[in-house]
């Protein structure tokens, strides 16, 4: 009998984990056989801060996804985030031996791109190729079989604070997961909200969570910059805590009940009832009110994003706009606000087209958890390359934008 092809992601995110069990089908589709979602211990910001915790929370959502699928895991794909992350463009080039490029020769420029100065304290996550050259030939994508004698590529390198990382790996063994490969979530978030064209046109996807917001600009189909911010939707919940003198379980059933991005487009008369600290009966509070408090934290979420944008030097070459999603995106009035600020078009998204036990899954919270199984499948399809897969071909829009986009690129 042949074994079933099974993968595996976990989401370890600030409010929740999320594991997800799928199976590989003969076409490369994946069903989801198994879901583990438990709330998130031990992490704040992308950063944990109680192992033992944060190995428990882990254990248990292992735990349930096991108990769904009936597949034991030992091994995952492991969302990453956190202000430690950082990441930088680089080169590399390698000469070719006997005048065809081989799979070698692009291994060893991809190295040769690595060695830039990394801090002895921070680990390599990601480096991801962004086009090559050959001799001074540039725009190659695919450049194994081609006549040449010097072969550059462009990396993305992406980098992430040693301690951090081992943090999190530990707890993931201490629940008896090994981590196959971490992820960053914004790149497990492209993987499943983005569409071919946008990606070509030039995109940022903006995955605002619980204690992150993660970015990635895709420009030419590749991806250009990636960042993640240390806000998010926990800090709207600790303000409408303090404005309202709400708990913080309170105020998180109030930001998800009644809260809305944009106060102007909540009625003056709109009213809800809560009890609040040191009251014996619930009190009437206005809707206004709470938007205005909500309104106030997400601009500043976008402008610190409108600060990311500028400082990365893409500013402008983004004509696709920004594809919102995390669960912060499902409040009210995000779009808008968020279309205000950045001065770019802006659409919400979240995981579509799934099989399987996906329910809970239809929401801009798991774009990451399923992106986790994209970006694992992709990963191992690059490692064995399908020798009848055709690269996608480019479509009409994208013609008409790649010449005005090439000369704006630096
Ligand atoms: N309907 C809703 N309206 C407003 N906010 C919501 C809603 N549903 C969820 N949220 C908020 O979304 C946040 C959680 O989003 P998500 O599940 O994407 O985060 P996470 O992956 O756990 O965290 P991170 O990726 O930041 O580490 C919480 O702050 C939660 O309050
Ligand atoms: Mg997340």
């Amino acid at each position: 009998m042949i074994e079933d092809r099974i993968i595996v992601g976990i989401d370890i995110g600030t409010t929740k984990i999320c594991t997800l069990v799928a199976r590989v089908e003969d076409d490369d589709t994946f069903r989801i056989m198994g879901v583990g979602i438990e709330p998130s211990r031990g992490m704040k910001r992308g950063v944990m801060v109680n192992l033992e915790e944060a190995a428990t929370a882990i254990a248990r959502s292992v735990e349930k996804a096991q108990r769904s699928s009936g597949y034991e895991i030992r091994s995952a794909w492991v969302s990453l985030a956190g202000s430690h992350v950082s990441s930088i463009n680089s080169k590399g080039t390698a000469g070719v031996n006997g005048g065809i490029v081989r799979e070698t020769d692009v291994h060893r420029a991809l190295e040769a791109a690595q060695s830039v100065a990394i801090p002895h304290n921070r680990e390599i996550i990601h480096v991801i190729q962004r086009g090559f050259n050959i001799d001074g030939q540039n725009g190659i994508n695919q450049p194994v079989g081609m006549h040449g004698y010097r072969l550059e590529v462009e990396a993305h390198i992406i980098t992430a604070a040693e301690t951090t990382v081992e943090n999190i790996r530990k707890a993931a063994e201490a629940a008896g997961i090994k981590v196959i490969q971490f992820v960053l979530n914004p790149l497990a978030s492209g993987e499943v909200v983005l569409t071919e064209t946008e990606r070509q046109l030039g995109v940022l996807v903006c995955d605002i969570g619980g204690g992150t917001t993660d970015l990635a600009i895709y420009i030419n189909s590749d991806i250009w910059h990636t960042m993640v911010i240390s806000v998010g939707g926990s800090l709207i919940t600790s303000d409408i805590a303090h404005g309202l003198r709400l708990s913080l379980n309170q105020a998180e059933e109030i930001k998800k009940k009644y809260g809305h991005a944009l106060s102007d487009e909540v009625g003056s008369e709109e009213l809800f009832s809560v009890r609040a600290f040191g009251e014996d009966n619930p009190v009437q509070m206005n809707r206004r009110d709470l938007a205005f408090i909500v309104e106030a934290r997400v601009e500043e979420i976008f402008r610190f994003v409108l600060q990311e944008i500028k400082r990365s030097g893409y500013d402008g070459l983004m004509p696709a706009g920004v594809v919102l999603t995390g669960g912060t995106s499902l409040l009210p009035g995000i779009r808008k606000l968020g279309a205000d600020v950045l001065d770019l078009p802006v659409r919400v998204a979240q995981p579509e087209n799934l099989y399987g036990l996906v329910d809970q899954l239809y929401s801009p919270a798991y774009s990451t958890s399923v992106g986790l199984l994209h970006w694992a499948l992709l990963m191992e399809e690059a490692v064995e390359p399908k020798a009848s897969k055709a690269p996608p071909l480019p479509n009409d829009l994208w013609e008409k934008f790649r010449d005005f986009a090439k000369q704006l690129l630096p």
